[in-house]
């Protein structure tokens, strides 16, 4: 195996030479491209090589207009000596093949359209340049194109200049006026329809919203368009801030490595994340949209005002921006908006921690840049910037905020700066926190309760932070922990107990302990009776957290806490522990127990009435790769089969009590929406979402209510959320039925290329013992292709997560998953790499699993030519 470059973290240095202006042409022709580009360079040392990051065919270079070949080009880099010591010009020609360019990453051809993506190294694939994000200039950009195949020319801010050409070609020419780093830029060109709408900012500044679409998806980009006007809104209201050009442009493509991006004043988005309707978007589709294009505004300021300084910093710009735009969700939303946050960390980026590619919020280390968009940067990321939010909360955030733009607009600036803009502000020490920087890894905190006899409730923490690859010994981390307490004593049970921390007279019924040591004692006064602590109250910090509760203390939280995550979680703690009793009884070949404790805490649950999409998530049990995130000698079949007997004994046990809570969502949801038009709405949401989970278990009680699904499918199946609720209900079914309803559905949505992501993604999530041949004939499927990352994705990413048969005994699953892995590497790294991710679990798997997907790994590993983004990730998992 070729040995990949690692860069470090500590090995950053200033740049030697400043870019002021960047001033691009592109000239499109049916073959190639090319691009002219000219830039005013200051060097900051003299008797340094000019040195420059690129990988396209170098035509031409030219210092104050004199040509150079005297330059060393070796792999990627570009290195020129005896440059001049003033500022002086920089002119380079290079040619492109964008149609040839399959990984879509620099400029691309898609459904004959061009497209850029260049954060965090793509830039250097369209010209040599100081491709790295502390190298900010100002940027002009001027395309010349096919009138009649590419009459929409855009790139970022705002455009100047434009007319006809002779021959049929036309240009136009585009001027940002923000400084900015290269991976903002961007450009597109092609035949699209334009939607558009206006924003006036509180300032009074009238911004030009322009959605550009294939002319067939116009009419789904209304939704996307009003979420984008709420972000504005929000931004201004929340934050304070505003937008900041003329010209908001949002662009929308099939052919995407991943969710969106914020390019300046030229966003350009996976379709996923934009278009949008009753019929082919599930409600949680919608919520995607809604909070991912708030996401990419929000990142205007945080992203693009300020910057990141390296790539190691981009939490700075992620983390803070998750958790914009997780606050937008939830204040757009409601307060469930929190725990699917939380759910969403524990299923993906707990796993991550545990494994082979931990990595710290800032890791310390990388060779591909690409793979480090992870849950870890982002979701964790968010957590650790809601801490600060926790500790100073909102005036003492925004405070922190204001300063942090005050002393860093314009500028490229790391995680430290961030973090003494939040002490600053607040003359709060977060000295300490800086650990969560640089340690990866998910803390444990075991945590004991007592009451003493003078009355005082003591609380006990203990604090470990695991060992992660990348380190071995770690120190004790500062978080808050917010806590309430709850009465255990008869009469008034349930009630919330007021208690006093030490050195104050204020009665509290919530408090934020400051946790910061490996062993701490925390003492709430004047309680004086039995009680249940509620901790980690809306999951205050990104941790593990052990209390010894008992079942019937679980139950009591479950009833009776205030606080949502709290409440969910007890449930979520009483599922995982049925799990793990089911789990230990299969092992020993006893039978099932029967959880009294949490039939009665699931009987609860059925009647409530009050909150359906709260309901819901209480439901819901936690997935196979949260219950296994951090064990070891895992049978992946096993923990599925414990989890599926759970979810089997549910089902028949309250089947009468699901049918009829379905019928009451259904009738509820129409009650809701006074037109009956099954519009997307968060009120109905939550309705539809009881009802496809009440679906569920009715289906997996009684199977044989698929005949009646089969015969009612168009009058139940209103929208998407209905069609995919039921659908996934059935899909699980062995008979025929499921397969013709899944064939019409195909029919159905044979030119909505979004929907039919969703048919690959049923075909590769059923338990059948047919998913596996059914997911190789969907490889030759007329909609599937392998180049497209969201097919890739809901076929083989879905297919890498269907435990039972992804993990099947002979290694069949993950021969399948290597094989395309290794596929997909040749043309597409990015995707290529987030796939071969399934393998994380390697090390921690039963060892005949072990032995069969380390023979994988080993065989990718070998592959010639293989990239170094698939390379870094195997060589992790195979260290
Ligand atoms: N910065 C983008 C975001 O989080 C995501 C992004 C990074 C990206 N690299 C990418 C998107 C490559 C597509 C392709 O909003
Ligand atoms: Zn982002």
């Amino acid at each position: 195996m070729q040995q990949n470059t690692v860069h470090y973290l500590k090995d950053y240095r200033a740049p030697d030479f400043l870019v002021h202006q960047t001033d691009l042409t592109f000239e499109i022709y049916d073959d190639y491209t090319l691009v002219k580009s000219r830039l005013l360079v200051e060097p900051q040392q003299t008797g340094v090589p000019l040195v420059l990051d690129g990988s396209a065919d170098l035509l031409v270079l030219k210092i104050n207009g004199e040509e150079r070949a005297d330059y060393c080009l070796q792999g990627e880099r570009l290195s020129i000596e005896n440059v001049p010591a003033e500022v002086f010009a920089l002119e380079v020609e290079t040619r492109l093949k964008p149609h040839e360019n399959k990984s879509l990453m620099g400029l691309y051809e898609s459904g004959g359209n061009f497209y850029t993506q260049c954060e965090p190294e793509g830039f250097r694939k369209i010209t040599f340049y100081p491709d790295r994000p502390d190298v900010m200039s100002k940027f002009t950009t001027t395309i010349i194109a096919d009138k009649k195949r590419f009459p929409v020319l855009l790139s970022n801010g705002n455009k100047v200049d434009g007319g006809a050409l002779e021959g049929g070609r036309h240009w136009a020419k585009w001027v940002d006026p923000y400084k900015k780093p290269s991976y903002l830029f961007a450009l597109v060109a092609g035949d699209l329809a334009l939607t558009r709408n206006t924003f006036v900012t509180a300032g009074g500044r009238e911004v030009s919203i322009e959605f550009y679409t294939r002319a067939e998806d116009a009419g789904k980009v209304g939704f996307a368009v009003e979420s984008l006007k709420h972000a504005m809104k929000w931004d201004e209201t929340r934050f304070g801030l505003e937008y900041d050009l003329d010209i908001y442009m949002i662009v929308a493509v099939g052919d995407f490595n991943m969710g969106a991006m914020e390019n300046k004043g030229l966003n350009i988005f996976n379709t996923k994340f934009v278009l949008a309707d009753s019929r082919t978007a599930t409600d949680a589709d919608f919520a995607g949209v809604e909070s991912v294009i708030a996401h990419e505004y929000f990142h205007n300021w945080t992203g693009n005002r300020v910057t990141c300084r390296d790539w190691f910093q981009l939490s700075l710009k992620e983390g803070l921006t998750v958790f914009r735009d997780q606050e937008f969700s939830a204040d757009r939303a409601g307060g469930l908006t929190r725990i699917e946050n939380v759910a969403l960390l524990r299923q993906h980026q707990f796993p991550e921690d545990a494994g082979p590619t931990a990595h710290p919020v800032r890791p310390a280390s990388y060779v591909e840049m690409n793979n480090f968009y992870t849950m870890t940067v982002y979701e964790k990321g968010s957590e650790v910037v809601r801490m600060y939010h926790t500790f100073l909360g909102e005036e003492g955030f925004q405070t922190g905020m204001r300063l942090y733009f005050q002393r860093h607009d314009g500028q490229a600036v790391t995680c430290d700066d961030f973090r003494a803009a939040m002490a600053d502000a607040n003359g709060f020490d977060f000295g300490q926190f800086a650990l969560w920087y640089s340690q990866a890894g998910t803390p444990v905190l075991k945590v004991a309760g007592q009451l003493q006899d003078n009355g005082d409730y003591v609380l006990d923490v203990k604090q470990n932070v695991p060992p992660t690859p990348d380190m071995a010994e770690k120190q004790p981390m500062m978080m808050p922990l917010k806590i309430a307490l709850f009465s255990k004593k008869a009469g008034s049970i349930g009630e919330k107990v007021a208690f006093r921390l030490p050195g104050s007279e204020e009665e509290q019924q919530e408090a934020v302990l400051r946790v910061s040591e490996a062993e701490q004692r925390f003492v709430l006064q004047g309680v004086h009776q039995a009680v249940v602590p509620s901790l980690l109250r809306g999951f205050s910090a990104p941790v593990h957290l052990n209390f010894d509760y008992s079942d019937e203390e679980l139950a009591l939280l479950l009833a009776a806490d205030d606080d949502a995550f709290a409440r969910w979680e007890a449930g979520q703690t009483l599922y995982r522990r049925a799990i793990a009793a089911n789990e230990a009884a299969l092992a020993a070949g006893r039978p099932l127990p029967e959880h009294p404790a949490l039939l009665r805490a699931v009987e609860q649950v059925l009647q409530e009435t009050d909150d359906a999409g709260f309901q819901a998530m209480l439901l819901a049990v936690p997935p196979e790769a949260e219950l296994w995130a951090d064990s070891e000698n895992i049978d992946p079949l096993r923990v599925h089969q414990a989890r599926e007997a759970l979810l089997d004994l549910i089902a028949s046990s309250f089947l009468p009590q699901f049918q009829a809570l379905a019928q009451r969502a259904l009738a509820q949801e129409q009650a809701a929406d006074a037109a009956v038009r099954y519009e997307y709405r968060p009120d109905l949401a939550a309705w539809r979402s009881l009802l496809n989970t009440c679906r569920a278990y009715v289906l997996r009680a009684d199977p044989a209510h698929i005949g009646y699904v089969a015969e009612h499918y168009q009058e139940m199946a209103r929208n998407m959320t209905h069609e995919w609720g039921i659908l996934s209900a059935v899909n699980h079914h062995p008979g025929q039925l499921r397969d013709q309803l899944l064939n019409a559905f195909a029919a159905k949505f044979d030119d909505e290329a979004l929907v039919m992501d969703k048919y690959f993604s049923l075909i590769a999530s059923s338990r059948r013992s047919d998913t596996p041949d059914q997911v190789k004939a969907a490889l030759n499927h007329p909609r599937f292709s392998l180049e497209n990352p969201n097919k890739a994705r809901a076929l083989l990413g879905t297919f890498s997560r269907n435990v039972p048969h992804f993990h099947a005994a002979g290694g069949q699953g993950y021969r399948f998953l290597a094989d395309k892995v290794m596929e997909i590497d040749g043309f597409n790294p990015q995707v290529a790499a987030r796939l071969v991710q399934a393998f994380n679990i390697c090390k921690r798997l039963e060892p005949q699993r072990q032995a069969l997907m380390r023979d994988e790994l080993q065989r990718i590993a070998a592959k010639e030519g293989l990239s170094k983004d698939v390379a870094e990730v195997v060589g992790k998992v195979l260290a």
